[in-house]
Protein backbone atom coordinates (compact mmCIF):
# COMPACT_ATOMS: atom_id res chain seq x y z
CA UNK A 1 0.00 0.00 0.00
CA UNK A 2 1.34 3.31 -0.78
CA UNK A 3 -0.07 5.30 1.93
CA UNK A 4 -3.57 6.00 0.15
CA UNK A 5 -6.48 3.94 0.84
CA UNK A 6 -10.13 4.48 -0.29
CA UNK A 7 -13.53 3.43 1.37
CA UNK A 8 -13.13 -0.30 -0.32
CA UNK A 9 -9.80 -0.80 1.29
CA UNK A 10 -10.33 -3.68 4.02
CA UNK A 11 -10.12 -1.12 7.43
CA UNK A 12 -7.77 -4.23 8.94
CA UNK A 13 -5.50 -3.39 6.33
CA UNK A 14 -5.57 0.34 6.60
CA UNK A 15 -4.83 -0.25 10.64
CA UNK A 16 -1.64 -2.59 9.38
CA UNK A 17 -0.24 -0.03 6.93
CA UNK A 18 -1.28 3.15 9.40
CA UNK A 19 -1.24 2.18 12.68
CA UNK A 20 -1.58 5.01 13.92
CA UNK A 21 -4.89 5.73 12.46
CA UNK A 22 -5.71 3.24 15.12
CA UNK A 23 -7.14 5.37 17.66
CA UNK A 24 -9.19 7.10 15.15
CA UNK A 25 -10.72 4.08 14.72
CA UNK A 26 -11.46 3.90 18.31
CA UNK A 27 -12.26 7.20 18.57
CA UNK A 28 -15.33 6.63 16.02
CA UNK A 29 -16.12 3.21 17.20
CA UNK A 30 -14.72 1.52 13.69
CA UNK A 31 -13.70 -2.58 13.87
CA UNK A 32 -10.84 -2.80 12.63
CA UNK A 33 -9.57 -6.15 14.48
CA UNK A 34 -12.61 -8.84 15.01
CA UNK A 35 -13.54 -7.94 11.49
CA UNK A 36 -10.94 -6.26 10.04
CA UNK A 37 -11.94 -8.06 6.34
CA UNK A 38 -14.58 -5.38 6.17
CA UNK A 39 -14.02 -2.35 4.06
CA UNK A 40 -13.86 0.71 5.73
CA UNK A 41 -17.12 1.96 4.17
CA UNK A 42 -19.15 -0.90 5.74
CA UNK A 43 -17.13 -0.66 9.23
CA UNK A 44 -18.45 3.11 9.06
CA UNK A 45 -22.51 2.21 8.17
CA UNK A 46 -22.04 -0.80 11.58
CA UNK A 47 -20.82 2.10 13.37
CA UNK A 48 -23.34 4.12 12.11
CA UNK A 49 -20.79 6.92 11.03
CA UNK A 50 -20.07 9.24 8.22
CA UNK A 51 -17.69 8.25 6.31
CA UNK A 52 -16.59 11.79 5.11
CA UNK A 53 -15.44 12.64 8.92
CA UNK A 54 -13.45 9.51 8.93
CA UNK A 55 -11.61 10.59 5.68
CA UNK A 56 -11.25 13.85 6.92
CA UNK A 57 -9.59 13.15 10.28
CA UNK A 58 -7.41 10.81 8.76
CA UNK A 59 -5.89 13.30 6.74
CA UNK A 60 -5.33 15.81 9.59
CA UNK A 61 -1.79 16.24 9.74
CA UNK A 62 -1.76 15.18 13.16
CA UNK A 63 -2.05 11.68 12.16
CA UNK A 64 0.64 11.88 9.84
CA UNK A 65 3.09 9.26 9.93
CA UNK A 66 6.04 9.79 12.77
CA UNK A 67 9.02 7.91 13.87
CA UNK A 68 7.05 6.85 16.80
CA UNK A 69 4.80 4.70 14.52
CA UNK A 70 4.65 1.25 15.92
CA UNK A 71 6.75 -0.93 13.38
CA UNK A 72 4.97 -4.28 13.52
CA UNK A 73 4.70 -5.02 9.92
CA UNK A 74 8.60 -4.92 9.96
CA UNK A 75 9.16 -7.58 12.22
CA UNK A 76 9.17 -11.26 11.69
CA UNK A 77 6.67 -13.47 12.29
CA UNK A 78 9.49 -14.54 15.56
CA UNK A 79 9.66 -11.31 16.38
CA UNK A 80 5.90 -10.44 16.34
CA UNK A 81 5.07 -13.48 17.73
CA UNK A 82 7.22 -13.61 20.93
CA UNK A 83 6.15 -9.33 21.66
CA UNK A 84 2.40 -10.09 21.15
CA UNK A 85 3.11 -12.77 23.94
CA UNK A 86 5.16 -10.76 26.16
CA UNK A 87 2.91 -8.04 25.81
CA UNK A 88 -0.49 -8.61 25.39
CA UNK A 89 -0.86 -12.39 26.70
CA UNK A 90 1.25 -11.32 29.80
CA UNK A 91 -1.22 -8.57 30.33
CA UNK A 92 -4.55 -10.32 29.66
CA UNK A 93 -3.27 -12.98 32.03
CA UNK A 94 -2.68 -10.02 34.77
CA UNK A 95 -5.46 -8.20 34.65
CA UNK A 96 -7.72 -11.57 34.46
CA UNK A 97 -5.98 -12.38 37.41
CA UNK A 98 -6.64 -9.24 39.27
CA UNK A 99 -10.37 -9.30 38.24
CA UNK A 100 -10.69 -12.61 40.04
CA UNK A 101 -9.11 -10.89 42.99
CA UNK A 102 -11.20 -8.44 42.63
CA UNK A 103 -14.57 -10.29 42.42
CA UNK A 104 -14.06 -11.81 45.32
CA UNK A 105 -13.70 -8.59 47.69
CA UNK A 106 -16.94 -7.62 46.50
CA UNK A 107 -18.70 -8.08 49.73
CA UNK A 108 -22.44 -10.16 49.63
CA UNK A 109 -24.06 -6.54 50.86
CA UNK A 110 -22.51 -5.29 47.44
CA UNK A 111 -23.88 -7.78 45.38
CA UNK A 112 -27.36 -7.78 46.81
CA UNK A 113 -27.67 -4.00 46.39
CA UNK A 114 -26.13 -4.49 42.77
CA UNK A 115 -27.56 -7.49 41.05
CA UNK A 116 -26.03 -6.83 38.07
CA UNK A 117 -22.39 -7.47 39.49
CA UNK A 118 -22.86 -11.27 39.99
CA UNK A 119 -23.93 -11.24 35.90
CA UNK A 120 -20.97 -9.58 34.81
CA UNK A 121 -19.16 -11.76 37.75
CA UNK A 122 -20.57 -14.81 35.10
CA UNK A 123 -19.76 -12.91 31.47
CA UNK A 124 -16.15 -12.23 33.04
CA UNK A 125 -15.44 -15.73 34.44
CA UNK A 126 -16.53 -17.39 31.57
CA UNK A 127 -14.27 -14.83 29.16
CA UNK A 128 -11.32 -15.67 31.96
CA UNK A 129 -11.67 -19.20 31.03
CA UNK A 130 -11.85 -18.78 26.88
CA UNK A 131 -9.19 -16.42 27.16
CA UNK A 132 -6.70 -18.74 28.95
CA UNK A 133 -7.39 -21.82 26.88
CA UNK A 134 -6.85 -19.37 23.73
CA UNK A 135 -3.62 -18.14 25.15
CA UNK A 136 -2.06 -21.59 25.96
CA UNK A 137 -3.22 -22.95 22.31
CA UNK A 138 -1.86 -19.35 20.62
CA UNK A 139 1.76 -20.37 22.43
CA UNK A 140 1.68 -24.18 22.47
CA UNK A 141 0.74 -24.66 18.56
CA UNK A 142 -0.22 -22.07 16.63
CA UNK A 143 2.81 -19.86 17.07
CA UNK A 144 5.51 -22.23 17.52
CA UNK A 145 4.06 -23.73 13.71
CA UNK A 146 4.42 -19.86 12.23
CA UNK A 147 7.67 -19.53 13.56
CA UNK A 148 9.00 -23.03 12.12
CA UNK A 149 7.21 -21.73 8.58
CA UNK A 150 9.95 -18.98 8.16
CA UNK A 151 12.76 -20.96 8.83
CA UNK A 152 13.56 -21.99 5.17
CA UNK A 153 15.83 -25.07 7.07
CA UNK A 154 13.76 -26.50 9.58
CA UNK A 155 12.32 -30.05 8.47
CA UNK A 156 9.08 -30.70 10.58
CA UNK A 157 6.68 -27.72 10.64
CA UNK A 158 3.72 -28.77 11.75
CA UNK A 159 0.62 -31.10 11.46
CA UNK A 160 0.18 -32.82 7.85
CA UNK A 161 -2.87 -29.50 7.31
CA UNK A 162 -2.93 -26.16 6.31
CA UNK A 163 -1.64 -23.67 9.59
CA UNK A 164 -5.10 -22.07 8.13
CA UNK A 165 -7.26 -25.00 10.20
CA UNK A 166 -5.60 -23.57 13.40
CA UNK A 167 -5.98 -19.65 12.44
CA UNK A 168 -9.35 -20.55 11.63
CA UNK A 169 -10.32 -21.76 15.03
CA UNK A 170 -8.59 -18.73 16.70
CA UNK A 171 -10.40 -16.25 14.89
CA UNK A 172 -13.16 -18.10 15.68
CA UNK A 173 -12.31 -17.62 19.52
CA UNK A 174 -11.54 -13.86 18.68
CA UNK A 175 -15.09 -13.22 17.85
CA UNK A 176 -16.25 -15.15 20.93
CA UNK A 177 -14.18 -12.83 22.53
CA UNK A 178 -15.74 -9.82 21.33
CA UNK A 179 -19.08 -10.96 21.75
CA UNK A 180 -18.52 -11.36 25.69
CA UNK A 181 -16.93 -7.40 25.57
CA UNK A 182 -20.56 -6.73 24.21
CA UNK A 183 -22.16 -8.34 27.27
CA UNK A 184 -19.43 -6.89 29.43
CA UNK A 185 -20.37 -3.25 28.08
CA UNK A 186 -24.00 -3.93 28.14
CA UNK A 187 -24.16 -4.96 31.84
CA UNK A 188 -21.47 -1.94 32.62
CA UNK A 189 -23.84 0.46 30.78
CA UNK A 190 -20.74 1.39 28.77
CA UNK A 191 -17.92 0.48 31.30
CA UNK A 192 -19.63 3.32 34.16
CA UNK A 193 -18.88 3.00 37.58
CA UNK A 194 -21.10 5.05 39.94
CA UNK A 195 -19.64 7.22 42.03
CA UNK A 196 -20.96 5.17 45.57
CA UNK A 197 -19.43 1.81 44.61
CA UNK A 198 -16.97 0.54 46.61
CA UNK A 199 -13.29 0.79 45.40
CA UNK A 200 -13.11 -2.52 43.81
CA UNK A 201 -16.31 -2.16 41.56
CA UNK A 202 -14.09 0.75 40.44
CA UNK A 203 -11.17 -1.37 39.52
CA UNK A 204 -13.06 -3.30 38.39
CA UNK A 205 -14.34 -0.93 35.71
CA UNK A 206 -11.43 0.36 34.78
CA UNK A 207 -9.93 -2.89 34.20
CA UNK A 208 -12.38 -4.30 32.16
CA UNK A 209 -12.00 -1.00 29.94
CA UNK A 210 -8.10 -1.34 29.66
CA UNK A 211 -8.48 -5.14 28.91
CA UNK A 212 -11.02 -4.76 26.06
CA UNK A 213 -8.10 -1.96 24.61
CA UNK A 214 -5.80 -3.70 24.81
CA UNK A 215 -7.50 -6.80 23.55
CA UNK A 216 -8.28 -4.53 20.16
CA UNK A 217 -4.75 -4.16 19.51
CA UNK A 218 -3.92 -7.87 20.66
CA UNK A 219 -6.20 -8.96 18.02
CA UNK A 220 -4.83 -6.54 15.40
CA UNK A 221 -1.59 -7.81 15.32
CA UNK A 222 -3.06 -11.58 15.16
CA UNK A 223 -5.68 -11.01 12.69
CA UNK A 224 -4.71 -8.35 9.98
CA UNK A 225 -0.43 -9.04 10.36
CA UNK A 226 0.43 -12.34 11.98
CA UNK A 227 -2.07 -14.71 10.55
CA UNK A 228 -1.82 -13.49 7.32
CA UNK A 229 1.63 -13.93 7.29
CA UNK A 230 1.77 -17.08 8.26
CA UNK A 231 -0.51 -18.32 5.10
CA UNK A 232 1.61 -16.18 2.78
CA UNK A 233 4.48 -18.40 4.45
CA UNK A 234 2.99 -21.36 4.02
CA UNK A 235 2.43 -20.11 0.08
CA UNK A 236 5.91 -19.71 -0.33
CA UNK A 237 6.97 -23.00 0.84
CA UNK A 238 5.04 -24.81 -1.21
CA UNK A 239 6.53 -23.20 -3.84
CA UNK A 240 9.90 -23.71 -2.91
CA UNK A 241 9.42 -27.32 -2.53
CA UNK A 242 7.50 -27.54 -6.10
CA UNK A 243 10.80 -25.39 -7.60
CA UNK A 244 13.45 -25.52 -5.83
CA UNK A 245 13.76 -21.66 -5.81
CA UNK A 246 13.52 -19.72 -3.06
CA UNK A 247 11.31 -16.23 -3.82
CA UNK A 248 12.96 -12.85 -4.03
CA UNK A 249 12.76 -11.90 -0.13
CA UNK A 250 13.51 -15.35 1.08
CA UNK A 251 16.79 -15.94 -0.80
CA UNK A 252 18.88 -16.39 2.20
CA UNK A 253 17.78 -19.28 4.29
CA UNK A 254 19.43 -17.84 7.49
CA UNK A 255 17.39 -14.51 6.86
CA UNK A 256 14.20 -14.14 8.76
CA UNK A 257 11.63 -12.17 6.53
CA UNK A 258 9.42 -9.19 7.95
CA UNK A 259 5.96 -10.14 7.86
CA UNK A 260 6.07 -6.97 4.95
CA UNK A 261 8.62 -9.14 2.80
CA UNK A 262 6.43 -11.98 3.22
CA UNK A 263 3.96 -9.90 1.34
CA UNK A 264 5.79 -8.65 -0.89
CA UNK A 265 7.00 -12.34 -1.95
CA UNK A 266 4.24 -14.10 -2.07
CA UNK A 267 0.76 -13.47 -3.30
CA UNK A 268 -1.52 -11.48 -1.12
CA UNK A 269 -3.79 -13.24 0.76
CA UNK A 270 -7.79 -12.86 -0.14
CA UNK A 271 -9.70 -9.93 2.41
FE1 LIG B 1 -2.83 -13.87 21.24
FE1 LIG C 1 -5.53 -14.70 19.57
Amino acid sequence: MSGDFTEATAIGEIAAHHPRLIPVFDRFGLDYCYHGRQPLRSACDRAGVQIGDVLATCADPAFAPSDTDPHWREMSMTLLSHDIEASHHRFARDTLRRLTELFNQLSAADVLQNPEVDQLREIVGTLHEEIMDHLVREERVLFPWLRRLEQTTAVHIGPPWSVKRPIDCMEHDHHATAEAFVKVRSVTTNYFSPPDRCGAHTEIIALLRALERDTRVHIHKENNILFPAGVRAEAGRTRIRSTGCFPPGLRDPAHLPTTHESEAAHPAAPV
